[in-house]
């Protein structure tokens, strides 16, 4: 996720724009750039790459000056490079702004803009932004930047810096962090309280629709419509590790409760706002072209694999068209089927897995169209795929991965419904009825988040067992195997997820007493035989713990304890079921007293096959 610095006072900003942003980099960042109002006016330098590579630049020609701006991008609309780095300027140079969050309607402010004989240099939609500040300023700043976030749609931190009132740095919030940091005779900006600890821990936290005038001398607080505010200073006493974490003890326990923005990022400009339709742009492929696919093959491994398993029934079921979900490192080597007729999915958080990126190639190479659904802009899968979905969860810190699974269940609900559209395989209600309950989750996953202590509980239980099963039929299988996966990452539990039907052809000889048993009973019409399957290791002895939806309390009967998630569609049901088993294996690994967020032997990213 990007990250902002800004900083006015009477010290050499080049150097505190710099350290501010290596405090950022945990968030993750593909370039950087700083601008600094200088001698010679407003001068800008980027850098695709590491901040070192920034670094570099600033070394052979430093920028001089007591007031900048600058930012680590995280790619969302055009690739990483230096042109598409921030800070962004206008045609003049004068105006240069610094942007994390995405700008729905850029599209239509560029081409009112070009219309005017803005010329565009970028693929991104922050360059809109520097422009568009420039076309309605009027010897103010302030109010130019009032008047462009009133024409903006979206979310968005914005830092803003002119040539022509040097001494004014102008921040802006909308659903994307921004704190103001207070010092003596400087002030500063930052996505992130780590940003600007090192040089004060007086702080005003910006709410939502709100933005601050920074001088040397002072801050002033006012409401985008420009109404003033008065705020208590917030005193920062966590030290700089708890600070990157939001508060939060690990990673992965912030990345879990990121997931409800992380869905509505997914979701965002993507559900029509008739709410009747899913407008995929990225997905090039012509109606014809989609009507001609015989067959889809979704590859990917570990996690990603497991949200494959999900997006073969949503696309069977939505769109009608057969599908085979495959681990990238077998695939590829079992000579599969392709040819001209079939789309290979890719899945891949990362974008740089060694085995989904040979598994693309190989299908490419046998002529199948290839659409990778992935996390990171400009990464491998994304560049050489010919259509991407992006899931915008935001960068993943933790190796258990989580917001970025979940976001990928998303991206195949909007795809299923894409391809059930442009196929007309499903009537029109039904999928107004699915974009209805897609809506809804996020508020859902709350709720679940909200009873984390209930499963803290559980957790605390399993944690002294060594061995441990995950049953479930249909789409609580695929959920048992990823809830599984998850739990012997990090708790170093062994534990096998278990189609529930399957049991008893085999593996019920492993149930003895007391044996943790974690059954996923959410699907409506597999509810009675799940129960069945209950019943068969209750009766040997084992303790159950069952995950239901509100409404199906007579699990409880069945089970020895039970978590029930919100009631929804019970395709989108992976959604949410999902979560209580991510903490369950955070807290059982809390138990245990091992490293969360980073378990051993593992890697976040594996670029050896
Ligand atoms: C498990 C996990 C891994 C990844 C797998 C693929 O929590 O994160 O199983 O899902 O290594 O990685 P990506 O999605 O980057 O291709």
């Amino acid at each position: 996720m990007c990250g902002i610095v800004g900083y006015v006072g009477n010290r050499n900003s080049q150097n505190i724009l710099i350290e501010g942003l290596k405090k950022l980099e945990y968030r993750g960042y593909d370039s950087a750039g700083v601008a600094v109002y200088t001698s010679e006016g407003l001068q800008v330098k980027k850098s695709k790459g590491r901040l070192a590579n920034l670094e570099s630049k600033l070394g052979e020609t430093p920028l001089n000056g007591t007031i900048g701006i600058g930012h680590t991008r995280w790619a969302t609309h055009g690739k990483p490079s230096d042109v598409n780095s921030h800070p962004h300027t206008d045609n003049s140079l004068k105006f240069s702004v610094v942007h994390n969050g995405i700008i729905e309607n850029y599209m239509v402010l560029k081409e009112e803009l070009a219309a005017q004989g803005h010329v565009f240099v970028s693929e991104t939609d922050t360059e809109v932004i520097s422009h568009l500040i420039a076309s309605l300023y009027e010897g103010d700043i302030v109010k130019a930047v009032q008047k462009a976030v009133s024409r903006m749609k979206g979310a968005y931190a914005l830092g803003v810096l002119t040539e022509h009132e040097p001494d004014k740095l102008v921040a802006v919030r909308l659903s994307s962090p921004l704190i103001i940091g207070v010092g003596e005779g400087e002030n500063f900006i930052g996505s992130d309280i780590p940003a600007i600890l090192e040089y004060t821990r007086n702080v005003y936290i910006l709410n939502d629709g709100e933005m601050a005038v920074l001088t040397r001398d002072g801050v002033e607080l006012m409401t985008i419509e420009g109404n003033f505010i008065s705020r208590e200073l917030f005193h920062v006493d966590w030290d700089i590790v708890t600070a990157e974490k939001a508060g939060y003890d690990h990673f992965m326990l912030k990345e879990i409760h990121e997931q409800p923005k992380a869905y509505r990022d997914t979701m965002g400009s993507r559900l029509d706002p008739s709410g009747k339709k899913v407008v995929l742009n990225e997905v090039g492929m012509t109606p014809q072209q989609i009507k001609a696919i015989r067959h889809v093959h979704i590859v990917a491994c570990g996690t990603a694999y497991h949200a494959g398993l999900v997006g073969k029934s949503v696309i069977e079921k939505l769109a009608r068209i057969p599908v085979e979900t495959d681990v990238a490192s077998e695939y590829r080597y079992r000579a599969p089927i392709i040819t001209p007729e079939t789309l290979v999915i890719v899945v891949s958080q990362s974008g740089e897995t060694a085995d989904t990126l040979a598994a693309l190639r190989e299908a490419k190479r046998c002529g199948a169209r290839v659409l990778a659904i992935t996390n990171v802009v400009g990464s491998s899968v994304a560049r050489e795929a010919d259509d991407v979905i992006t899931t915008w969860a935001g960068p993943e810190i933790a190796v258990a991965s989580t917001k970025a699974y979940t976001s990928q269940l998303i991206a195949f609900y909007l795809l299923g419904l894409y391809l059930a559209q442009t196929l007309g395989s499903q009537d029109d209600a039904y999928i107004a009825e699915v974009i209805a309950e897609l809506k809804e989750l996020p508020e859902k996953v709350e709720r679940i988040l909200a009873q984390s202590e209930a499963i803290k509980n559980v957790a605390e239980q399993i944690a002294t067992h060594d061995n441990l099963f995950f049953i479930g039929r249909g789409l609580d299988y695929a959920v048992a195997l990823e809830g599984s996966l998850k739990l012997k990452e990090i708790s170093y539990i062994h534990s096998e997820a278990y189609a529930a039907g399957e049991l008893k052809h085999g593996t019920l000889a492993l149930i003895e007493e007391g044996i943790p048993v974690i059954a996923l009973a959410t699907q409506e019409d597999l509810f009675e035989k799940t129960v069945s399957n209950i019943k068969e290791v209750t009766a040997r002895g084992a303790h159950v713990f069952g995950i239901h939806s509100e409404g199906h309390y007579e699990l409880a009967k069945a089970v020895d304890e039970v978590f029930a998630i919100p009631a929804t569609l019970p395709l989108l049901t992976p959604a949410l079921s999902v979560v209580p088993l991510q903490l369950l294996s955070y807290y059982a690994s809390l138990a245990r007293g091992n490293d969360v967020d980073k378990p051993r032997n593992l890697a976040k990213s594996v670029t050896v096959e």
